[in-house]
């Protein structure tokens, strides 16, 4: 495995590549690197010939109180992890080289997926993600990026760059890994106090109460949302950000639960902020409700 930290090496490489008729899978993260990016850079590894990894804390998508500073940074654990799940590449450009002085483009998606959910407290968060996204996709010219569907908004929203600015690449979207007890795995979770670590459990298990209540024949989205509410609300250490049930395609209302449905929320515990979801395919409800 190389360590590339130019712009211009990695560009040169992936471009020999693909005239060497290679397809190329890029995984783009922020490192600290778990599990969950693991099983990305898996995927990558078994569809493609090439495996990018790009390593980069993006200050663009950071809100000027949040933890850019702070962000869990281990280079040398990562680069060993890459090299165990077999990358070729990891790109781990600096902030200089990718916004070298006078940088002014930027991209962002419009409308409903960056307006709610995760937009509301984090604005220009999404901006920072698409921005530095379409970079590395111009940089490496994958034929497949790999993201996780822990960050369910945000893959909502790469597809829909893509599909609206036409790029020829496929966007691959991974299934959330968790800890054994439940909680999806972030790079954030190394906030957490043992004690908070605990309380945690309440957004994951909120999450799967929902699910059970669609299961028993629920398809009022706004019986699941209360239903996810009430438990993060007496929760202890838990506060809460936003609770949605919506479509899984687009992030769109829905008046009826049926066909692909997100169960996604947002919480506090202590000064972490952590995200989790549940995705699921409902079928329409035939018992009277
Ligand atoms: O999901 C992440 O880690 C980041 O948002 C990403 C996609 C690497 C862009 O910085």
């Amino acid at each position: 495995m190389e360590i590339i930290k130019k712009v211009s090496e990695i560009q040169g490489i992936c471009l020999q590549a693909r005239q060497e008729g290679k397809s190329i899978g890029l995984v783009p993260t922020m490192g600290y690197l778990h599990e969950g990016h693991l099983s990305l850079a898996r995927a990558a590894r078994a569809e493609n010939d090439l495996v990018v990894m790009s390593i980069f804390v993006n200050p663009l998508q950071f809100g000027p109180r949040e933890d850019f500073a702070t962000y869990p940074r281990d280079m040398e654990r990562d680069c060993r992890l890459a090299e165990s799940v077999g990358v070729d590449y990891v790109f781990v450009p600096d902030g200089e080289e990718m916004y070298p002085q006078g940088y002014n483009t930027y991209v962002e998606v419009l409308g409903e997926v960056t307006e709610k959910m995760c937009a509301r407290s984090r604005p220009g968060h999404f901006r920072g993600v698409t921005t530095v996204v379409l970079k590395l996709f111009n940089i490496v010219q994958p034929h497949r990026a790999y993201f996780g569907q822990k960050d369910a908004q945000q893959a909502i929203v790469i597809k829909k760059m893509v599909a609206d600015l036409n790029l020829p690449l496929k966007i691959v979207t991974c299934p959330i890994v968790r800890e054994a007890d439940g909680l999806a795995m972030s790079s954030r979770n190394t906030y957490l106090s043992p004690e908070e670590r605990r309380q945690a459990l309440a957004l994951p298990r909120a999450l799967a109460a929902g699910r059970e209540l669609i299961e028993r024949g629920e398809r009022d989205p706004r019986k699941v949302r209360e239903k996810i509410l009430e438990a993060l609300n007496g929760a202890p250490g838990v506060r809460v950000d936003y609770v949605e049930v919506c479509s899984g395609r687009d992030l769109s209302e829905l008046g009826v639960l049926e066909g692909p449905v997100l169960l996604a929320a947002a919480v506090y515990v202590g000064k972490t902020r952590l995200i989790d979801n549940i995705d699921l395919e409902v079928k329409p409800c035939c018992a009277p409700c």
